[in-house]
């Protein structure tokens, strides 16, 4: 990290860096995209795969040379095309060019990002070009879409079907929990930072009582005792809400995580690469946020609140503090493409001894995605402001798949709660 007040050429050639780096792995991800499946819809929640390249490209030189420097754009028609508008629906985002031209529109685009950043005035006070936010908001965006990327490289595993099976590991649980009492208290929630997203400002000081979280994640062990104990069947668990998306007429109910095999394979899940054998010990993850709630209920617990997360988590800049992240203290950035088993960063730990916050899988948190006070949109409604009328839940703390660009604790994300299509799982409070 290059400090605030380094020169604007130092500024720039740290973030010419970042957006190298995360285009290396971007690269590499589209590199795993089988062929047929680049211009087709697994799931009806998602674009095409091949059309989130393009995004990651059109949403750049759109930011950077169309809105920081208002220069005209490579090319209207793909900019369109590649756009998350009300007006290019997912259906017809299959219309987009085939891998050779996805590559070729993120090269020149990229070129066109970088000779912007190179002329533009970043000690200008317009915002989009202040300190070169623009291309850092370019960068985060990218990481973002990557943790996407996963997801449907998951999906798309689930369709091609189990090829070999790996050796299983032994089913037993080697990671005993606990639950840690925090004192609770006024803490300030929220950043400053002028590179954050609209929905992380501003910061203002929150209470919170005296309250217990678990030392590490909810496990894929720990699921299994749920499934076994008839978690999924037991309507007394669920909310009205869940047991109605659960539909019991239907089939299909789900009856385990996205990703799992049938239980008849043994404990197997659908990773990005290809099926991959369960850690007994590992977070569980692809839960609905229906399912994140039945399961505490039968804990006998809650899921924290999503103040009660930020408030464990605020030791500085991250959980530990604010050291950079380093692969001792999280499992993020792709530095593996599944979930490890927990409680193995002791040095990512936060003061209290709570393990795994950052990185491993996001954590779904009791709370709605809603404004903090003060909060205004920016750069554009479409970010944050619209999808904070209350049907979406906030999940924290980024996954093994979130870079260390966007892993910052006060970072927020959010999904509606039938949603369980991502590298997210749960830990339970009390
Ligand atoms: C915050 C993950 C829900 O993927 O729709 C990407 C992030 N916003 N491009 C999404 C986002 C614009 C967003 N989530
Ligand atoms: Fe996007």
């Amino acid at each position: 990290m290059v400090r605030p007040d380094a020169s604007p050429q130092d500024l720039k050639r740290d973030l010419a860096d970042r957006l190298e780096a995360a285009r290396a792995k971007t690269l590499w991800l589209l590199n795993q995209v089988p062929e047929e499946f680049l211009r087709r819809r697994v799931h009806s929640f998602y674009s095409p795969i091949g059309w989130h390249f393009g995004h990651v490209g059109r949403t750049e030189e759109y930011w950077t040379v169309g809105e920081a420097l208002r220069k005209p754009l490579l090319d209207d028609h793909l900019s369109f095309l590649f756009a998350d508008l009300a007006d290019n629906p997912k259906d017809n985002r299959v219309n987009i060019p085939d891998r050779a031209g996805i590559e070729r529109y993120l090269e020149i685009t990229r070129d066109r990002v970088l000779a912007a950043l190179k002329e533009a005035d970043i000690e200008s006070n317009s915002p989009l070009l202040h300190g070169g936010y623009a291309w850092d908001f370019s960068v985060q965006h990218e990481c973002q879409h990557q943790e996407t990327i996963c997801e449907m490289l998951q999906l798309i595993q689930r369709e091609l079907g189990p090829r070999q099976l790996p050796t299983p590991f032994p089913w037993t649980r080697g990671v005993a929990t606990e639950m840690i009492q925090l004192p609770g208290g006024e803490f300030s929630m929220g950043s400053a930072d002028a590179f954050a997203y609209d929905n992380e400002k501003q910061p203002h000081q929150v209470h919170v009582a005296a309250f217990s979280l678990a030392r590490t994640p909810v496990t894929a062990y720990d699921w299994t005792e749920f499934i076994a104990d008839n978690g999924y069947s037991r309507q007394d668990l669920w909310s009205k809400a869940g047991w109605e998306w659960k539909d019991p007429e239907e089939p299909d109910l789900p009856d385990r995580p996205e990703y799992w095999l049938p239980p008849t394979e043994g404990h197997y899940a659908y990773g990005p690469l290809g099926v991959r054998a369960i850690h007994p010990d590992e977070p569980v993850s692809s839960l609905s946020h229906h399912e994140a709630e039945a399961y505490a209920k039968w804990a006998g617990k809650r899921l924290p609140t999503e103040e009660e997360w930020e408030y464990a988590a605020s030791a500085g800049d991250y959980p530990w503090g604010n050291q950079d992240p380093d692969p001792s203290k999280a499992n993020y950035g792709l530095q593996a493409w599944n979930p490890k088993p927990t409680a193995t960063h002791s040095t990512g730990a936060t003061p209290a001894g709570i393990q795994d916050l950052a990185g491993q899988v996001w954590e779904w948190t009791s709370s709605k995605f809603l404004p903090y006070p003060g909060f205004t949109a920016y750069p554009y409604d479409g970010y944050s402001k619209d999808h904070m009328r209350g049907d979406h839940y906030v999940c924290r703390g980024g996954s093994w798949s979130t870079a260390a660009p966007i892993l910052r604790r006060t970072f927020r994300n959010w999904y509606v709660p039938t949603y369980r299509q991502g590298l997210l799982g749960m830990r339970l409070a009390e």
